[in-house]
């Protein structure tokens, strides 16, 4: 989806672009824009949920302005990951780790929505700074949407009845160049990371063990492993 954000003030809104299943225990895959005064960052904020629970946040600033021009942002869900990207860029990916107790969303069909709402009681600098309603109204711009998926309906999905190459993106990953660049996005745009907020969620000895593993054979970085025992 290519996307344009509220430009000049938008300080207390919120555009979302998310993947979300029905009923109570659904899973959710996030984008949020979170607004900012002018001139100062957007904030893109990711989630994801799986059987209702989410607590899985990482925060992003970009690296350039996002209500100048559209950019494509992109999500990548297939049963072994979710990838997040921003114009081709991943900035994030989420790993199937049910191997290691982590629930992944797998089971359940998602729909595309999309909103624009008020959350100035938490979006920009925690809530700080309020939404001005003399500037609205508040328009984000969306254009070029395009989905390559299977289609749930009638108990069936329409995968298992197109060849394996029409659907090549369902065991996409990411190839060397693309993890290189993650890291590169993660090392100088990340600003929050569920992983490591051990003030929001304790450490336990799982994780502890989890850790003095990933710095004695750090075959990756931590923070991308990090996930794997926080469920
Ligand atoms: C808005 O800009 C300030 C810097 O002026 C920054 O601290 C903050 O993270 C930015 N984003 C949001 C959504 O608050």
């Amino acid at each position: 989806m290519n996307i344009k954000l509220v430009p000049g003030n938008s300080a207390g809104t919120v555009t979302t672009y998310y993947l979300r299943s029905e009923g109570s225990t659904w899973d959710e895959i996030d984008f949020e824009f979170l607004g900012n005064l002018s001139g100062d960052p957007y904030i893109v904020h990711t989630n994801v949920y799986t059987q209702g629970k989410g607590d899985k946040e990482q925060q992003f600033y970009l690296w350039f302005d996002p209500t100048k021009d559209f950019h494509t942002y992109s999500l990548l869900w297939n049963p072994q990951r979710i990838i997040f990207s921003v114009d081709g860029t991943p900035i994030r990916e989420f790993k199937n780790l049910e191997s290691k107790g982590v629930a992944f969303p797998k089971s359940q069909p998602m729909r595309v929505y999309s909103s624009l709402w008020n959350a100035d009681d938490w979006a920009t600098r925690g809530g700080l700074v309020k939404t001005d309603r003399s500037q609205a109204p508040f328009t984000a711009s969306y254009r070029t949407f395009k989905a390559d998926a299977c289609v749930w309906s009638s108990g069936k999905s329409s995968c298992s009845s197109t060849s394996p190459s029409q659907n090549s993106w369902l065991s996409q990953e990411l190839d060397i160049t693309s993890q290189q660049r993650l890291k590169w996005v993660q090392k100088n745009y990340m600003i929050y990371n569920y992983c490591t907020d051990t003030k929001r969620f304790p450490m336990d000895l799982a994780l502890i063990l989890d850790l003095v593993f990933t710095s004695i054979f750090p075959y990756d970085n931590p923070c991308i492993i990090f996930p794997c025992v926080r469920s």
